[in-house]
């Protein structure tokens, strides 16, 4: 690998802006930040949801009408936030979830997270839709990381992904299950983000005022999704790879497609995208190890509950037959505590650590995962506990809590 193509681990060359920084105190300071830094396209795509975008925001906006019962006067000392997600140690229960083309918020990008959430001793997933492939991540890494899998109708294409997820020594599977067609993102079709983008005089404009961003695209190699060029039938350029995605996502998907991929994966999986009681037997009889209740960041039903609404009758219905992960909405660490409350064994972070990404890169992942850990640990300890596992629904108020699963973490 040459230099120009081998992500550092030195900070990048910047171009010195005129205002000093801020300091980052809480994630808003870094989506403000990405913002600024991340051409308009790819913050916009990050950072929207599907036609209204009200589940987009009530994933956001319910979790503030949770309320916490403050305790004091309890010793707080020597706390501790580690727990395990699907039997796997972590430092704090936040993995970093799978987001498609997440190489476009910064240069190299699923490498660099990948780096700081091993530093942060939690997981990171790969998405399917990553600009990184498997084999650039696992090669500019040292710790295993978990794949995100979308079945396509390609399953020659699909078995080949798994085996190598496999070969690359990705420790868990999380099949996502909510994607079959593609919600409406108005900004998406706005802004003419396509394979490859329109070169409109808009998005010129606007790239123009991003030189750090595209200092940092014109150092790597990573530009397209790496993924799927090059491996699947007919995919030679980024024409043919827009045709091909857009006719892939299966809409025949079904539970006997799970169990394929379980056969064919053979480790730990994950089924993302469980929203409703109903088809909790399914992800149970499947014999997946844990499901993620998650409404696809809000950006796939509209109309759907909040995450953390759905969140306790999905606990109610799995009867801890398996591990309930939880994405959605999450900004910072009384968003976490919240959703332990509720009944998560674990959570996942998406928007939060790609503002990190797209204001400071690997850098800036770290300052989300500290904001998140700091918020988390002064959260709990406020709350009277010294120990995250301990977390359960006793620290709700009674006021504010969405329903109750009379069920512990
Ligand atoms: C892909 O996961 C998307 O939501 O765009």
């Amino acid at each position: 690998m040459t230099a120009t193509t081998m992500p550092s681990s030195r900070p990048p060359t910047r171009i010195p802006s005129l205002f000093p920084q801020r300091p980052i105190t809480c994630i808003e300071d870094l989506r403000v930040l990405a913002e600024r830094r991340v051409p308009r396209m790819f913050y916009d795509y990050a950072d929207s949801g599907s036609y209204t975008e009200g589940t987009y925001r009530a994933n956001t906006t319910e979790f503030a009408k949770i309320k916490l019962r403050q305790r004091v006067a309890v010793d707080m000392t020597n706390r501790t936030l580690a727990s395990t997600m699907i039997g796997e140690p972590v430092a704090m229960p936040v993995a970093l979830a799978p987001t498609g083309l997440t190489g476009m918020q910064h240069a190299d990008g699923e490498i660099l997270a990948a780096r700081a959430a091993a530093k942060a001793g939690v997981p990171f997933t790969l998405s399917t839709m990553s600009i990184c492939s498997i084999e650039d991540v696992a090669e500019n890494t040292d710790r295993p990381f978990w794949f995100q899998l979308y079945v396509m109708r390609d399953r020659d294409f699909i078995g080949r992904l798994i085996d190598r997820a496999k070969a690359a020594g990705c420790s868990a599977l999380v099949l996502t299950l909510d994607l079959q067609i593609l919600g409406q993102r108005h900004k998406d079709i706005r802004n003419g983000l396509s394979t490859p983008p329109k070169p409109t005089l808009a998005n010129l404009i606007n790239l123009a005022t991003k030189p750090n961003w595209c200092l940092g695209m014109l150092g790597t190699k990573r530009r397209t999704f790496r993924n799927i060029a090059g491996h699947a039938k007919g995919v030679t350029d980024l024409s043919s790879l827009s045709a091909w995605t857009a006719e892939q996502f299966d809409p025949t998907l079904n539970w006997d497609d799970v169990k394929w991929v379980r056969d064919r994966w053979g480790g730990k999986l994950i089924l993302k995208g469980i929203l409703d009681p109903e088809d909790v037997e399914h992800a149970v009889a499947s014999g997946a190890e844990a499901l993620i209740v998650s409404n696809h960041g809000g950006r796939q039903l509209d109309g759907a509950l909040s995450s953390i609404e759905a969140l306790p009758a999905i606990v109610e219905a799995v009867r801890d037959r398996m591990e309930v992960l939880f994405d959605g909405g999450i900004r910072s660490g009384q968003d976490v505590i919240k959703a332990l409350a509720l009944g998560a064994h674990g959570t996942f972070i998406g928007r939060a650590f790609l503002y990190g990404l797209g204001a400071n890169g690997e850098a800036g992942v770290t300052q989300c995962l500290d904001v998140i850990r700091k918020e988390l640990d002064v959260t709990m300890a406020m709350c009277g506990l010294r120990d995250v596992r301990q977390v359960t629904d006793a620290i709700l108020a009674e006021t504010g809590r969405p329903l109750r699963t009379g069920r512990n973490y």
